[in-house]
């Protein structure tokens, strides 16, 4: 009797565990997904059989290939009758994929090259950590997916990491190891924020002395965040510019990613840097100026009403355009003040004349000149949320344009405005979504009270205030300004996992997003980002594992 009762207790629990659904480690979190019981091993030597893809969409399996075999030397290629089948099915969204895990095998099907892309990198993310690192590691020995069937595809088309490189520089190869985090996290845009009063980094044949002279700040702020202290450096900063080479090659590196990249050269406002070096095109050419080594927001900006200012607004649309090779130009447009126009005799004449009744219609009037440089190349415009939403800007030119707005401040309204006049709209709102600001009261000093910790930009839902169609409601953004920011493991450690949590408000349905669930699988993502070397933020963690040398261990802030 003892025994029975022992049997069928044991049968009981089985029944229980087997019923357990096993973990799949997928962030962001697809928008179906169905776990089954199980895994398929990863024969070495595997085929992989290819059926329908196009030339491009071959391409991302010969690059899986490749890849997957560095990481685990198992060897695999393609060839017939393989235990893996890559397939075209047309009826699949852009960017989607369907994905099916059985005992025996695996099918993928996607309709773009995109698509498949997806699909490989979830392949490579339920797999051990170091397939997607990219990293050989002999201790691990076998490679399993679990059984599952996925049917995914992203909430939305943009999916954004901005980074400004103007008030503290980044080099190309800092830059590429975001843009390999990004696509571990299924991100498709680098908003390349490349000017501010800070420092000009857009290399520009007829304009050397903005790489010379815009180009370097005569000091500048340094974060020790680790010590929690900041300094003036009490050096100059600079000179620090892309070359046109590195500028190609940040954007090859991000294509073979499904990353576009995004260029913004800020103007009218925020355009110190570049008037120190042609003073000329500013509204006082006698002013005692300097780059700027400190934040803020100048009341110094470009001479709109003076040819050679919008010359060379021109020549900046042109230069983007050529370096470049996608549909958008940011041109900035926030902050910018216009009493400097107010008080300069060529823009009140150039008001009278046209007829203008308040200043701001001078930034309108310089956004179509940029607009109307841009279509000449076939590319339309983002702007920053303040060129609709300060009075007297000109929502029916913007309109007009097709102008694209990034809605950070007063976001509520700014959506809704943009929205309402049919205008798409991206979601990135100073706070939650302003990943560079600091997410506890007691860290290393920064932007920001440090309540922007990772649950708030999780749970951050975006688009609630938009109207009309949802299909103007474009996508998400996580923004990274770099005032207290002055090395790439500062960076990397207030990005991440912010910036991750961003990828799955952009990728994954909101009625699917759980944050317990997202904590889960960020705690297992350490070795994932420790592989990486990546430096992040812990303070999410369910409990302390990892080995970022960030000063946050949980208990301590
Ligand atoms: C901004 O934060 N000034 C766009």
């Amino acid at each position: 009797m003892k025994k029975l009762f022992l049997l069928l207790a044991v049968a009981i629990l089985t029944t229980v565990v087997c019923h357990s659904e096993q973990f799949v480690n997928l962030t962001p979190a697809p928008a179906n997904m169905t776990v089954g019981t199980g895994v398929f091993r990863i024969p070495a030597g595997m085929k992989i059989t290819a059926q329908g893809l196009t030339p491009e969409m071959q391409s991302e399996v010969t690059k899986f290939i490749s890849d997957f075999n560095k990481s685990t030397g198992l060897g695999i290629g393609e060839g017939k009758n393989g235990r893996m089948t890559v397939r075209l099915n047309k009826e699949i969204a852009t960017e989607g994929y369907n994905l099916d895990v059985t005992a025996k095998g695996i099918v993928l099907e996607a309709s773009s090259p995109a698509g498949l892309f997806y699909g490989l990198q979830t392949i490579k993310k339920i797999l051990p950590a170091n397939v997607m690192a990219g990293t050989n590691y002999p201790r691990q020995k076998s490679y399993e997916l679990p059984v599952v069937s996925i049917q995914d595809r992203p909430a939305y088309g943009y999916r954004g990491f901005m980074l400004d490189v103007s008030r503290h520089f980044f080099t190309a190869d800092e830059i590429k190891r975001m843009l390999d985090v990004m696509s571990y996290y299924k991100l498709n845009r680098f908003h390349w924020h490349l000017t501010d009063d800070q420092g000009w980094r857009l290399p520009m044949d007829k304009y050397p002395l903005l790489t010379t002279v815009g180009a370097t700040a005569p000091d500048v702020v340094i974060t020790d965040y680790r010590a929690k202290k900041q300094y003036k450096a009490g050096k100059p900063y600079g000179p620090y510019s892309y070359t046109k080479e590195e500028i190609k090659d940040i954007v090859d590196y991000a294509k073979k990613l499904h990353i576009e990249v995004v260029p913004e050269v800020d103007m009218p406002g925020h355009f110190v840097a570049a008037m120190v070096a042609y003073p000329e095109l500013s509204c006082d050419p006698k002013a005692d100026r300097k780059v700027w080594d400190h934040g803020g927001v100048s009341r110094d900006v470009l001479n709109v009403a003076n040819p050679a200012a919008v010359k060379l607004g021109e020549d900046v649309i042109d230069q983007l355009a050529e370096l470049f090779p996608y549909p958008y130009i940011h041109i900035g447009g926030d902050e910018c003040p216009t009493v400097a126009w107010e008080n300069n005799a060529d823009c009140r004449a150039l008001m009278e004349k046209e007829g203008m009744k308040n200043p701001r219609q001078l930034q309108n009037r310089f956004i179509k000149q940029m607009a109307d440089r841009a279509a000449k190349h076939g590319k339309k415009l983002y702007v920053w949320n303040e060129a609709l939403t300060e009075e007297g800007a000109d929502s029916a030119m913007l309109k007009n344009i097709d102008a694209t707005v990034f809605c950070w401040v007063g976001v509520p309204q700014a959506v809704k405005k943009a929205t309402s006049n049919g205008l798409g709209a991206i979601f990135t709102p100073i706070g939650p979504y302003y990943i560079n600001r600091r997410q506890s009261r007691d860290a290393a000093p920064g932007a920001g009270p440090g309540n922007d910790d990772v649950k708030r930009t999780y749970t951050t839902v975006p688009f609630t205030t938009a109207v009309g169609s949802k299909d103007n409601c474009l996508g998400v953004q996580g923004t990274f300004w770099t005032e207290h920011v002055s090395d790439p493991d500062y960076m990397e450690y207030l990005a991440l996992p912010r910036l991750i949590a961003i990828a799955e408000a952009g990728w994954t349905p909101q009625e699917k997003k759980d944050f317990a669930d997202f904590q889960k699988r960020m705690t297992a993502d350490a070795q994932l980002l420790d592989l990486g070397g990546y430096k992040y933020t812990r303070l999410y963690m369910l409990q302390p594992v990892g080995s970022s040398t960030g000063p946050d261990s949980p208990g301590r802030e």
